[in-house]
C-alpha cells in the first residue's frame, strides 16, 4: 500500500472569492482572442459587428450550452492592440478595452460612450460559481430576463433562473416555470444586450443588498456570455434572437380564441363548451383537452368512458371550426403493462439515477419515470409516440408539467441526463428539460404530420424556447394585480425573444368577478397569445358564464381580435422575420424616456405595431395614460392626443384606454365565427392622419400548411408619407392570390372629400364607425354605465384590390 498522500484537487482554498487576476499570456487565434491568469482562461471573439462572446472558465477545455445558440457565424476577424495595460478591440459598433491588471472589460460604443464596465472584482469564483460584477451606470435601467415577476425597470431586485412549478405564484414571486439569462441595460449613453448562456441555476442582481455592482452567477459551469449592442433595443433584440432564433410562422387558428378548462370531459361537455361558442356568436377557434381525457392521467391514452370516440368527437369539432389541443405531460406511469413505460425503460430513455436505476417521482398519475428529453433518441421516440394523438385528429400539443414537476417540488440533483452525449447532472439539466420536451412535441407534430405547421404550447423553456413553442404564463390568480402582473410577464418575454406568449385570461386559481373577467377578456384580445383557461373545482369561466354584461363585453373584443387578423396576422410575420415582440414594452421604442418605466404607466405597450395598450384594473372608471412622444388617437372615438403627455382616460368597463399611433396603418376584416370561416373579402385599411408616416408590411397566405415556405405568399408593402400626402401600395409578392378582391380605405383624422387614384380622382364618401358594438340596455341596468362611441362621419373610399403596384394620392 502507497503511504503517499494525493494533492487535494483544488489547492486553493475555495471558500473564498478568487478573482480571475492578472492576464499573463494571450494571443490571437483563429480569430479568437485567448488568454490567461494563473486561475483560469478566457476568450473573446466576434460574431458580428455589435456581437461579442466572452468566455472565462477554470478548465482545460470551455464548455458551451449545445442548445441555446443556434446562429453559427463564422467569427469575424479583428484586430486587437496592446496600449497601456488594455487589449483593445474594436468594430464598427463597439470597443471593447480589458484591462491586464484585473480582466475587467468595457465596452463603449463607436462613439467611444461607456456602455458597460465591470466592476474591478471582474470575473470571480466561490468554489464551482461563478460570477460576474459589473458597474451600473448612473441612470442606468434593467430590462427583460423573460418571465420574471416584479417591474419592468428591474434595478434593486434579484432574480434566479431555476425552472419551478408554482401554483398560483405571488405577483412579486419568483422563479417561475421558464428562465431567459438575457437583459437589457439602458442608460443615457445607450442600450446594450447580455445574454448569459449557462443552463445551471443562475442570480442576477441588479442591486439588491449592495450598492457596489450588479452581478450575474451561476453555480457551475463557465462565465459564457454574449455582450450585444446596436443603436436601439429592436435591434439589440433582433440581435439576440439572430443568435437563439425566431418562432416560425404557427397556423392560423393560434391566432384566434382558445377555451380551456382544467377539465372538459366527457366528450358531450366538450361539444356543448364548443357549441357555446357558436351560439353565443362568439368567435373562437381551439378547445383543449386537459389532463382528465387520459385514463388514470397516463400520457398516449384516452380515458375509454369520458371519451368513447376521440377520433369521431374531434372530427365533430372541427366540422364545427374547433381544433384540438390536448396535453402533454412528461411523467410517465410507471405501471408494469402500460407500453410507454416499457417501451421507454426498455430502450434506456428515461432520466436514472447514477448507478443506471430508473429515477422516480410522483406526478398526476402516481410514481412516474421521466423521459430524458435532452437525448435525441427520446424526443424521437416521443415524436412516434405522438401518433396516438395524430391519428385521432389532434392539431396542437399542450407540454406542461415540464420544468420538470413533481411533488415535493424538489428534485435530487445527482439524477442524470443525456445532454447530447455530454452527461450531465440535474443540476446543469434543469433549466433546459422544459425546452427540450417542447423541441420534442414540436419535432414530434412535423414528423407525424410533415406539411401542417405545429403548434405548441408550453410552460417551461429556457432561453430559444421561441423555436419550437408559445408560452403562457402558468398558474395565475384571478385578481387585478395578477392580471396586470400578466402583462408585464408577457411584454417581459417579448424582451427577451419569446414573442408569442400569453396568460391565461381570468386567471386560473379562483373565481374572476364579472368585471373582472369583462376587462381580462379586452385586454386579451391584444395579447399574442389569447386562451382563457381556469383551475379544477372552479365555477363555470367561459366568457359567457358571467352574465349578460361580460358576455357582451367579452364578444365585443373577441371580435375585435377576430376582425383584426389581417394586422395580427402580418405581424405575427414579421415578428418571424425580425424576432421583435407582437406585445412590445414601451421601452422597446421609447427606451430613453423615464415616464415608462415609472408604475404608473409600466403595464403599457404596442400590440402589432399599431396600438398603444394601457391596460386598467376593472374597477378603475378613471385611469392615467402616459402617451409618449409622437401623436395618438383614442381608438374609439378618433379624439387626437398630442404624445410626451400624461391624460386622464375614462376606463368604463366596456372600452380598453387603446389608442392609435398617428401616422399608422393596420388593416381588418369582416365578423368570421373562427379563422378558417370565409371573410366578407373586403379588406379594411385604416390610416391614421400624423406627422410621420410609416410601412405596413400586409401579409397573407393560407394559414395553415409549408408552401408559404415555396413562395406562396400574398405580401406588399402600404407606405403613407404625410409629406408627398401619399400612400403608397407595393406590387405584390408572392403566388399565393390574395382573399380580399376589394379594399375599404379609412382615413382616420383627415378632412378629404376627394383623393386621387392613378390619376383619377375618386369622391371620399363618410360613414359612422365604430370598433365596438353597442351594449344592450339591460333590465335591471348593470351596475356600469356603458357609454358608446362611434367615429362620426368617418371618410373611406372603396376600390378592387389589385396585385398591382399603386398610388393614392391627395391626402393633405
Ligand atoms: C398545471 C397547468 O399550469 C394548468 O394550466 C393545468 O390545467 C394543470 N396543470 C392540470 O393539467
Amino acid at each position: 500500500m502507497s503511504s503517499e498522500i494525493s494533492t487535494p484537487i483544488i489547492s486553493q482554498n475555495s471558500h473564498r472569492s478568487q478573482t480571475f487576476g492578472k492576464v499573463l499570456s494571450w494571443e490571437l487565434n483563429q480569430h479568437v482572442l485567448e488568454g490567461r491568469s494563473e486561475l483560469a482562461k478566457f476568450r473573446i471573439s466576434v460574431l458580428e459587428e455589435g456581437i461579442f462572446r466572452i468566455q472565462a472558465s477554470r478548465f482545460d477545455e470551455f464548455e458551451s450550452n449545445p442548445y441555446s445558440v443556434i446562429a453559427q457565424p463564422e467569427n469575424q476577424q479583428f484586430d486587437f492592440v496592446e496600449d497601456h495595460g488594455y487589449l483593445k478591440i474594436e468594430t464598427s459598433q463597439v470597443k471593447l478595452e480589458l484591462n491586464l491588471e484585473n480582466f475587467a472589460l468595457s465596452f463603449f460604443d463607436h462613439s467611444g460612450k461607456l456602455l458597460n464596465a465591470d466592476d474591478p472584482l471582474s470575473v470571480s469564483w466561490i468554489g464551482s460559481e461563478v460570477t460576474n460584477y459589473k458597474q451600473v451606470q448612473p441612470d442606468e435601467k434593467f430590462i427583460g430576463l423573460g418571465e420574471k415577476t416584479g417591474n419592468l425597470d428591474r434595478k434593486g431586485k434579484a432574480y434566479t433562473n431555476w425552472n419551478t412549478d408554482y401554483f398560483a405564484y405571488g405577483t412579486g414571486d419568483d422563479p417561475l416555470y421558464m428562465s431567459i439569462p438575457f437583459y437589457l441595460g439602458i442608460h443615457s449613453g445607450g442600450a446594450y444586450g447580455i445574454f448569459f448562456d449557462n443552463t445551471h441555476k443562475s442570480v442576477f442582481n441588479f442591486g439588491a443588498s449592495t450598492n457596489r455592482f450588479i452581478y450575474f452567477s451561476a453555480e457551475d459551469g463557465d462565465l459564457d456570455y454574449y455582450f450585444i449592442h446596436y443603436p436601439t433595443v429592436a435591434e439589440i433584440i433582433q440581435a439576440y434572437t439572430r443568435l437563439t432564433g425566431r418562432m416560425q410562422m404557427p397556423p392560423k387558428w393560434a391566432l384566434g380564441f382558445q377555451q380551456c378548462r382544467y377539465s372538459y370531459y366527457p366528450d358531450s361537455e366538450v361539444y356543448a363548451v364548443a357549441q357555446g361558442f357558436r351560439d353565443k356568436k362568439m368567435p373562437a377557434d381551439v378547445i383543449y383537452l386537459d389532463i382528465h381525457h387520459m385514463e388514470a392521467y397516463k400520457v398516449f391514452t384516452f380515458d375509454g368512458e369520458k371519451f368513447k370516440d376521440p377520433k369521431a368527437m374531434i372530427a365533430r369539432l372541427k366540422e364545427k371550426g374547433f381544433k384540438v389541443v390536448v396535453i402533454m405531460d412528461p411523467g410517465i406511469k410507471t405501471e408494469k403493462g402500460y407500453l410507454p413505460f416499457e417501451e421507454g425503460h426498455e430502450k434506456g430513455l428515461f432520466v436514472n439515477y447514477p448507478d443506471g436505476k430508473t429515477y422516480e417521482a410522483q406526478v398526476w398519475p402516481g410514481w412516474c419515470a421521466f423521459p430524458d428529453f435532452t437525448k435525441e433518441e427520446t424526443r424521437k421516440w416521443w415524436g412516434e409516440k405522438m401518433a396516438f394523438y395524430t391519428e385521432a385528429g389532434v392539431d396542437g400539443f399542450w407540454t406542461d408539467m415540464n420544468e420538470p414537476a413533481s411533488w415535493g417540488q424538489f428534485t435530487p440533483n445527482l439524477i442524470e441526463f443525456e445532454f447530447e452525449g455530454e452527461k450531465a447532472s440535474h443540476r446543469k439539466a434543469r433549466n433546459i428539460y422544459g425546452m427540450q420536451m417542447a423541441r420534442s412535441a414540436q419535432e414530434g407534430s412535423i414528423f407525424q404530420e410533415p406539411n401542417k405547421r405545429p403548434f405548441v404550447l408550453t410552460r417551461s423553456g429556457f432561453a430559444g424556447i421561441q423555436r419550437y413553442a408559445a408560452a403562457w404564463t402558468g398558474d395565475n390568480v384571478a385578481s387585478e394585480e395578477h392580471m396586470l402582473a400578466g402583462i408585464r410577464l408577457v411584454n417581459s418575454l417579448g424582451l427577451s425573444g419569446v414573442a408569442f406568449s400569453g396568460y391565461d385570461v381570468g386567471g386560473f386559481a379562483g373565481e374572476a368577478s364579472k368585471s373582472l373577467f369583462a376587462r381580462w377578456m379586452s385586454i386579451g384580445a391584444f395579447a399574442p397569445f389569447y386562451r382563457a383557461h381556469s383551475m379544477i373545482n372552479t365555477k363555470d369561466s367561459e366568457p359567457w358564464a358571467f352574465g349578460e354584461e361580460t358576455e357582451e363585453i367579452s364578444r365585443n373584443y373577441m371580435k375585435l381580435r377576430y376582425r383584426l387578423l389581417p394586422t395580427i396576422y402580418s405581424s405575427f410575420y414579421q415578428s418571424c422575420l425580425t424576432g421583435l415582440p407582437l406585445s412590445a414594452s414601451l421601452a422597446v421604442d421609447y427606451a430613453q424616456d423615464d415616464k415608462i418605466y415609472q408604475s404608473a404607466f409600466q403595464n403599457e405597450y404596442i400590440f402589432c405595431n399599431s396600438f398603444l395598450v394601457a391596460p386598467v384594473e376593472s374597477f378603475r372608471e378613471i385611469t392615467k395614460v402616459y402617451l409618449p412622444k409622437g401623436e395618438w388617437y383614442y381608438l374609439y372615438s378618433d379624439q387626437y392626443h398630442s404624445g410626451n403627455h400624461v391624460i386622464y382616460q375614462d376606463s368604463p368597463i366596456n372600452y380598453l384606454p387603446v389608442f392609435v399611433k398617428a401616422g399608422q396603418i393596420f388593416t381588418m376584416q369582416s365578423d368570421v365565427n373562427h379563422t378558417e370561416e370565409k371573410h366578407d373579402g373586403t379588406l379594411r385599411i385604416h390610416l391614421y392622419k400624423g406627422k410621420n408616416g410609416s410601412v405596413f408590411h400586409h401579409y397573407e397566405d393560407a394559414g395553415e400548411g409549408l408552401n408559404y415556405q415555396k413562395g406562396e405568399f400574398y405580401s406588399r408593402t402600404i407606405a403613407y408619407s404625410p409629406e408627398t400626402g401619399k400612400l403608397e401600395f407595393s406590387k405584390s409578392e408572392g403566388s399565393y392570390s390574395s382573399d380580399f378582391s376589394k379594399l375599404k380605405i379609412y382615413f382616420h383624422g383627415f378632412e378629404l372629400s376627394q383623393v386621387d387614384l392613378l390619376g383619377k380622382p375618386i369622391l371620399v364618401k363618410h360613414e359612422d364607425y365604430a370598433f365596438l358594438g353597442k351594449l344592450t340596455e339591460f333590465d335591471p341596468l348593470p351596475e356600469h354605465d356603458h357609454p358608446y362611441f362611434e367615429i362620426k362621419d368617418l371618410r373611406y373610399i372603396e376600390i378592387p384590390n389589385s396585385s398591382e403596384a399603386f398610388t393614392i394620392t391627395g391626402l393633405c
